[in-house]
């Protein structure tokens, strides 16, 4: 289970770190998590360099009430140790979690938290650093409750459906929605990791949707996530931002809805009663527990119910 604090996550931002301008840019953005990458968003040649730039970022934009976090590289590669390292003796106290690509086992999650440990410990910093990971290969599916319980620091899973479709050899087709398979070719993989990151108190947030010009099937993708318990998508374009936040608030009717059916089923049991019916619909203690997930997100986002409810 995790001990992290909650956060908003109903839209995460993808930011090259090496780019200062698109960081400025997203500084300024409404946006519940903005990630700073060092991973696929930055060249090779760039990625020692943007380090530095991701520092420097932290310590001089103000992001506001956006999530900071770092995307580090995929630690197969010798840049991973050196991104911890530099990004937190950098930037620690400016910095909210650490996004850890393609993790494939437990282990992997406490060799950061280790990491994370050590420098927390040399610095004096006073706030722990989360980590959130991508499950994005087909052997972390295989894994996903081990890796799910595997440090008290895990905020988020995250499901990357990119990286996803090529472990498993998916048909590269479907990242564009145009392979013929029937359904969602990545439902079993996107609900098994909703089962385990719920399993642990973890938020459960989906993967990027390439075609960013067509925010209609970006919303369409967002509300089906929302369905199966995601409390966000990520957004790698601005336009994504606000569909992405919307689309994983809920309405207000849905709030009112659900502040009224707390109310009733607190009076009716001072009464003795177990079911109840409010506006033609049962309500019992099963009904409480569904509706408490929109009560969550509504303080979480600041949404309150109406007068009167
Ligand atoms: N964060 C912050 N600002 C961004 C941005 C992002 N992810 N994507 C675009 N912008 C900015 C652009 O710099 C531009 O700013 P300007 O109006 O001041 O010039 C504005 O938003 C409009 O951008 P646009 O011209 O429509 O797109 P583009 O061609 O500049 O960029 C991408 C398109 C896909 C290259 C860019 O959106 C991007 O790099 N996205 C993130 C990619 C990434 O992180 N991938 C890894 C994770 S999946
Ligand atoms: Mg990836």
């Amino acid at each position: 289970m995790t001990s992290q604090p909650k956060r908003l996550r109903r839209c995460q931002l993808a930011v090259p770190g090496s780019s200062e301008k698109m960081m400025a840019k997203a500084a300024a953005l409404e946006v519940d998590h903005v990630f700073l990458d060092l991973e696929d968003a930055v060249a090779p040649s760039a990625k020692v360099g943007a380090r530095g730039q991701i520092v420097e970022a932290l310590n001089s934009l103000d992001f506001g009430r956006s999530v900071r976090c770092v995307r580090i590289n995929d630690l197969d590669t010798h840049y991973a140790y050196d991104d911890i390292i530099a990004v937190v003796e950098g930037a620690g106290a400016n910095l909210d979690t650490i996004l850890v690509p393609k993790v494939r086992s437990a282990c992997d999650v406490r060799f950061v938290d280790r990491l994370l440990t050590q420098i927390e410990g040399k610095l004096g910093l006073k706030r722990r650093i989360g980590i959130e990971v991508l499950i994005e290969e087909a052997e972390a599916i295989m894994r996903v409750e081990e890796i799910a319980g595997a440090s008290g620091r895990l905020e988020a899973l995250i499901f990357g459906m990119g990286d996803y479709s090529a472990s498993q050899g998916i048909d590269p087709r479907a990242i564009a929605g145009d392979c013929g398979y029937p359904g969602d070719i990545w439902h079993y993989a996107r609900y098994k990791m909703i089962v385990a990151a719920r399993s642990f108190g973890l938020d459960a947030v989906d993967g990027p949707f390439v075609n960013f010009r067509d925010g209609d099937w970006f919303r369409t993708e967002c509300v089906r996530a929302r369905q199966l318990g995601a409390v966000g998508k990520w957004a790698i374009h601005p336009s994504q931002v606000a569909i992405a936040q919307e689309a994983f608030s809920p309405s207000q009717a849905e709030v009112d809805r659900a502040y009224k059916a707390v109310a009733a089923y607190a009076e009716a049991q001072k009464q003795g009663l177990g079911a109840i019916q409010v506006d033609g619909q049962m309500v019992d203690v099963a009904t409480v527990r569904l509706v408490q997930r929109v009560i969550d997100q509504a303080e979480l986002a600041g949404i309150k119910p109406s007068a009167g409810v």
